[in-house]
């Protein structure tokens, strides 16, 4: 069965096993985890099936401002929804901590990622040149929620 709750500090382990086997460039642990700390605006969200985490993403919300800093979807359940499922999630809880819009950066290759988050109404804004420390380009997207 599949669920989506809050993260504890406990689950950064798996976590952290899901983000290197996501991104090429991953968070390091001790940055996710002091994030998760220390920053009253940041919220982390995962989804277990089965008792396992399979997905994770943390949002920002500033006052009416939201952020996504990350998402991701353990490889070998990619592509069966749940990437989509947990947007949803995200999404409404950051409206209902009073978020009106908002953003995020994306390789302007990633395009899963973009495929999915167009879906769902958000919209390029610009591109952030070499916003990533390989140099990759970024979209800047937005949803007004
Ligand atoms: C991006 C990611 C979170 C999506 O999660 P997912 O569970 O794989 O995606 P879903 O199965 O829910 O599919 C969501 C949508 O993504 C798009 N998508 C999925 N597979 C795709 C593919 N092979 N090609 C293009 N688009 C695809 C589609 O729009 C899909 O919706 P649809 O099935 O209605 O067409 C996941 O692929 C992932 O973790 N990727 C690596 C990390 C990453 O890039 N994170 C985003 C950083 S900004």
């Amino acid at each position: 069965m599949i669920k989506i709750e809050r993260v504890t500090l406990l689950d950064f382990d798996e976590i952290d096993g899901i983000e290197k086997r996501s991104f090429a460039h991953p968070y390091p642990k001790t940055l996710l985890i002091h994030d998760f700390n220390n920053n009253d605006f940041s919220h982390y969200y995962k989804v277990s099936l089965d008792k396992k985490i399979i997905g994770y993403a943390g949002i920002w919300c500033t006052f009416e401002d939201g952020q996504i800093i990350t998402i991701a979807i353990d490889p070998k359940h990619q592509g069966m929804g749940y990437g989509k499922k947990l947007l949803k999630f995200i999404l409404a809880e950051a409206k209902q901590r009073g978020c009106e819009q908002m953003t995020l950066e994306v390789r302007v290759h990633n395009e899963r990622a973009i495929q999915m988050y167009q879906q769902f109404g958000f919209h390029k804004l610009t591109v952030r040149k070499r916003y990533y420390e390989n140099g990759d380009d970024a979209f800047l997207m937005k949803i007004d929620l």
